[in-house]
């Protein structure tokens, strides 16, 4: 039986030649696939452009090949041999966290996989993808061979659909369950994660390279992590000879799991500060007690909903305002964004904002993007979204 066939406008054609995976529904000439059906992609005058997987959300289609072959388990398997390939070639031997395939990037459009030390988890952005799972799986069984794997789903914010119905339901798909809490390593250093709370386990690993350009500069600093999680940073500074780590976040939840994470490296966590509360409002009260820090780490969600809805270009220049308010002079700040939407020339914008409102400049000390585990595939520019930058600031 042929496949059902999309036809796509000329707009469309162009950027899928050039090898970005997606269609969306406005470029659609001819055809509409249910979700999950396997597509043929063709161009305004019918000629072939790629193998899809259709869908009826903010996406009609994910092109998962450019050539004329199928979506089988033998493709699905040299999908993942590269993708451990690049992995083998780059991560540290004491680095059991990371990106295993990071979605469009590796040829896998709408699903990302993670390795927990000795599990995985599979985070799909669509119930469309579903029916690709299963190969998935067994690819991975092959040849990883994990404890166990997890599928959760983290649909797109476009995406307006019922996550909680979606198929195949989330859990454990394969394999044993997790003892609860898994401890990993990053670069020699245990934290504890929780695969069966997948997307969000309790690390993210895209910040390793971070991690750890800062690892031997943090000695003898007095360091503030806002947005501070699970403490990934306040656990590597405090490890890496920082006098006093200050963590700050909305969640007395995820303070504890930073508190258990000093506890597996062997730090003692009552030699060190955890705070309970909005970032802003936590630095202000800093402000009016004289505190002051030679290291502040900026690292907010997309979205955030303490009192009002975060906004990137509303409180980033506040935010960096309110983080040099307590720097010291010459201290460093360490900034990030994790909002794909948002370019770097407007994240640097933000940050030069925020320091010139505090009569501050700012020497560039490093700037990056993700850890390579997840790599931006260069036709694919959406894949391209943590801004990174350290600064030195200077007082005038
Ligand atoms: C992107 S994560 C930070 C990741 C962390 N820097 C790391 O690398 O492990 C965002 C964190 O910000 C916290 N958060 C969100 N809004 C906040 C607010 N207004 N004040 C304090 N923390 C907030 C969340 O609870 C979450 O732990």
């Amino acid at each position: 039986m042929s496949q059902p066939q999309l036809k796509v406008n000329g707009h469309s054609r162009d950027w899928l030649k050039r090898r970005f995976p997606w269609v969306y529904p406005n470029e659609l000439v001819k055809g509409r696939g249910r979700p999950g059906q396997v597509v043929r992609v063709v161009g305004p005058n019918g000629g072939f452009l790629g193998v899809g997987v259709a869908d009826t959300g903010w996406l009609a289609a994910r092109v998962y090949r450019f050539d004329e072959g199928s979506l089988d388990a033998q493709w699905m398997s040299r999908v993942v041999e590269r993708a451990l390939a690049l992995r083998e070639a780059l991560i540290e031997e004491n680095t059991t966290a990371y990106r295993l395939v990071n979605g469009e990037n590796d040829g896998l459009p709408g699903i990302r996989v993670d390795r927990w030390g000795h599990f995985v988890c599979i985070v799909a952005d669509t119930p469309a993808v579903g029916g690709l799972v299963p190969l998935l799986v067994a690819a991975l069984e092959e040849q990883l061979a994990p404890r166990g794997v997890y599928l959760a789903y983290r649909p797109d914010p476009r995406d307006d659909r019922d996550a909680s119905r979606f198929h195949p339901p989330p859990g454990l798909i394969s394999g044993r369950a997790a003892p609860g809490a898994v401890r990993v390593l990053e670069r020699g250093l245990s934290f504890d994660v929780y695969p069966a709370e997948a997307p969000d386990v309790g690390l993210y690993t895209d910040m390793r390279d971070l991690r750890a350009w800062l690892e031997p500069r943090w000695g003898g600093a007095r360091v503030l992590n806002t947005f501070a999680f699970t403490g990934a940073f306040s656990v590597s500074a405090a490890y890496n000879g920082a006098s006093e780590v200050v963590s700050v976040d909305l969640s007395g939840r995820y303070l504890d799991r930073a508190q258990a994470n000093f506890g597996a490296n062997g730090l003692d966590p009552s030699g060190h500060t955890f705070v309970e509360s909005d970032v802003f409002k936590a630095l202000d009260r800093l402000r009016r007690t004289g505190e002051r820090f030679d290291r502040v780490i900026l690292d907010p969600p997309s979205f955030s909903h303490s009192d009002r809805v975060w906004s990137a270009k509303r409180d980033y220049p506040r935010l960096v305002r309110a983080a040099c308010a307590v720097l010291a002079d010459g201290g460093w700040l360490i900034a990030a964004s994790n909002q794909g939407t948002l370019s770097p020339s407007a994240f640097r914008k933000f940050i030069l904002t925020g320091l010139r409102k505090s009569g501050c400049d700012g020497q560039l000390l490093y700037g990056a993007t993700q850890a390579g585990d997840v790599p931006a595939l260069l036709s694919f520019p959406e894949g391209q979204y943590l801004k990174i930058g350290v600064y030195r600031v200077l007082r005038s």
